[in-house]
């Protein structure tokens, strides 16, 4: 892996740190309910430090588009509403016992109670774009919401049947995740612009930034550090979710060895067997090769942005090699 300088949010995030913070107030207020479960449950949302990339990703679309406006605090108010409804439906699904580095909302309140926190994040969400009519960032993000389902669902058919492959797991990712990272960008370029050129160039952009962030996300549950992700390490296989560096490896492997995996990661609902399906990742290097597919998405990515003049595109570019480098 290259070393590159080390590149923090809090560098990035550093030009627009009023904005960001008039952000927080608004997601704060939108998120207040006088249900006395609802309060108590958001309360806790808030408590929880997610790194809030898709709300400044609205911000920085917006700003290369023209600038910030109040339109574009109701877009980033959205995507994250969205964001954290989908992240509880996540935890439901995969049966993750953390988030954020705090107990997640199932492990809490246990299934119902986040099924429903889910639902009523999403709805919110909504509404709130439909009591100001925006009604171009409703059409983008229910599209987006479409595919994230779809995306999941997707996963768990493969992840049933133990057969996929590269075309699948890139369609798989393309829509649970690139679809609303995508959307970030074009909902803060629409709050900004209504030029097509740079909207579609922000909507390249996010979308190959998206797939280079959940290509990341699948190497940090393989070798990332939990106590700085905030997520159970090793999920994905104790899911049966066969992602990337995986699927590398399984591509290189003879059909002995094949099979021997496939039955270890059959028999791995406990987290049993994760070390040698770690070693047989490592034999045939597919974390590196993960790594360089992520590089050259996030390539792509810092190509999309030629339209615009290069003094105005640093914070953007410097996301994508925050992608590349997070641990968390
Ligand atoms: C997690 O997204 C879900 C994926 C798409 C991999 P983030 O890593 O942006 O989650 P938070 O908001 O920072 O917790
Ligand atoms: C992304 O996949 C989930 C969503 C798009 C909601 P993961 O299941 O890998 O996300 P984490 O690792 O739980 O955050
Ligand atoms: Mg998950
Ligand atoms: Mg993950």
């Amino acid at each position: 892996m290259k070393k590159t300088k080390k590149i923090s949010l809090t560098e990035i995030s550093k030009p627009l740190q009023a904005e960001l913070t008039a952000f927080n107030l608004h997601f704060k207020e939108a998120l207040k309910s006088k249900v006395p479960l609802v309060d108590l449950v958001t309360k806790y949302l808030l408590r929880q430090k997610g790194k809030k990339i898709r709300p400044l990703l609205v911000m920085l679309s917006a700003q290369i588009c023209g600038g910030i406006n109040e339109r574009s605090f109701r877009g980033a108010t959205l995507v994250e509403m969205l964001h954290t409804a989908t992240l509880i439906h996540d935890d439901v699904v995969d049966e993750a016992k953390e988030r954020r580095g705090l107990p997640s909302i199932n492990a809490v309140w246990k299934n119902k109670v986040a099924v429903l926190m889910g639902d009523y994040l999403l709805s919110r969400g909504l509404m709130l774009a439909v009591e100001s009519e925006d009604f171009d960032f409703l059409r983008v993000i229910t599209a987006s919401v479409k595919r994230m389902s779809e995306g999941e669902l997707r996963q768990i058919h493969k992840t049933r049947k133990l057969d996929i492959d590269e075309k699948s797991y890139f369609q798989i990712i393309s829509d649970k995740t690139a679809s609303l990272i995508s959307t970030c960008c074009e909902i803060g370029a629409r709050s900004a612009t209504d030029d097509e050129n740079k909207i579609k160039a922000l909507v390249d952009y996010g979308e190959n930034l998206g797939i280079a962030f959940q290509i990341k996300d699948d190497i940090l549950d393989y070798k990332g550090k939990s106590k700085i992700t905030g997520k159970p390490l090793g999920g994905d296989i104790k899911e049966k979710k066969i992602t990337l560096p995986l699927i590398h490896a399984l591509s290189l492997a003879d059909e002995k060895e094949r099979q021997s995996i496939i039955k270890k990661i059959k028999k791995s609902t406990r987290g049993n067997n994760l070390q040698d399906i770690l070693n047989f990742v490592d034999k045939y290097e597919g974390i590196e090769f993960s790594y360089k597919v992520a590089e050259e998405y996030a390539g792509k990515a810092k190509e999309a942005l030629s339209i615009f003049e290069p003094e105005t595109r640093t914070s953007l570019e410097l996301l994508t090699d925050f992608v590349l480098l997070r641990n968390k």
